[in-house]
């Protein structure tokens, strides 16, 4: 099982490039494609998922570049996904189904599995309507699963989710990740540190960095600090340096500094976390 995204660009209007000559081999496991707001997380998904055409590259699915073979494996949850709220979750899975041509009978056994998997027997048979964030995300991922897909490809399913629920989303996700692809795409770090095997860093269109968070964290090695600082230092040190994070104490103000020297002489090295990996890459 493999997906090639081989330099793939996206021009929405000429001379704009939102994705430009990226380059991603894919194997089963979950790659997290985290980067800020407008990076071309979503672009990207919808390339893969054969819903926007690049203008440039092409994506092969097992070798091929035919779209109707990609579809076939395909579970999809888009980021801005509509709802259908007079419907139940049972009747919007069975409509789901339907359009996706699996049998009345054969979809009846798959829905009962994933109203289990995602945690909504007791409330299939409520309108939507009604559903918490969480719960619509749930019924998102069980229609994106409906077909059992080799190809996962999750946009931003943790907007608007409480802590809870993104916990139980992501073990969600770590349970799927046996022998498919998921992708995952994400502006908050968390959501990739506990599922993620490797990490994509997307900005401005351009693939950044892929490694493992492990590997990711080794290249952030010497390069984060910690100081404290006096209130009145601390406009010159945020004017000056990427600050990845901030505490009040009562000594002062401390800080996390991304930077390759020391900002300061009583600064110490600390160890880097994704946080200060993600605004190190994209700042
Ligand atoms: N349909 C479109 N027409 C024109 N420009 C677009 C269109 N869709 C996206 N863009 C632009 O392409 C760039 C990448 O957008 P994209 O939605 O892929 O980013 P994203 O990483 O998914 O952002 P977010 O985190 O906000 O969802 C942005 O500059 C955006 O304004
Ligand atoms: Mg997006």
């Amino acid at each position: 099982m493999e997906l090639n995204i081989e330099a793939i660009g996206k021009q929405y209007k000429r001379g704009t490039w939102s994705l430009r000559d990226f380059t991603l081999t894919l194997e089963p496991g979950v790659v997290g494609l985290l980067g800020p707001n407008g990076a071309g997380k979503s672009t990207l998904m919808n390339i893969v998922a054969t819903l926007l055409k690049p203008s440039e590259g092409r994506v092969l699915w097992n070798g091929s570049d035919d779209p109707n073979a990609l579809r076939r494996d395909l579970g999809y949850l888009p980021q801005h996904f509509g709802v259908y709220p007079n419907l139940s979750a049972i009747e919007f899975l069975q409509y789901m189904a339907a359009l996706k041509g699996i049998s009345a009978k054969a979809a009846k056994t798959r829905i009962a599995e994933l109203l289990h998997l995602v945690n909504l027997e007791d409330a299939a048979r409520r309108p939507i309507g009604g559903y918490s964030g969480g719960m619509r995300q749930r019924v998102g991922i069980a229609q994106a699963l409906l077909n059992d897909p080799k190809l996962l490809i999750v946009d931003e399913p943790t907007v608007g989710l409480d802590p809870a629920e993104r916990v139980r989303f992501r073990n969600l996700i770590a349970d799927l990740a046996t022998d498919r692809i998921i992708i995952l795409s994400t502006h908050i770090v968390s959501d990739v540190e506990a599922t993620a095997h490797t990490i994509a860093l997307i900005n401005k269109g351009h693939l950044l960095s892929y490694n493992t968070p492990d590997a990711l964290l080794a290249t952030m090695q010497g390069r984060v600090w910690d100081l404290t600082v006096t209130r009145d230092d601390l406009p010159y040190f945020k004017e000056q340096y990427l600050v990845s994070h901030m505490n009040q104490r009562p000594e002062g103000i401390q800080l996390r500094i991304v930077h390759d020297e020391a900002p300061a002489s009583h600064a110490q090295i600390t160890h880097p976390t994704l946080e200060d990996a993600f605004l190190g890459y994209t700042a």
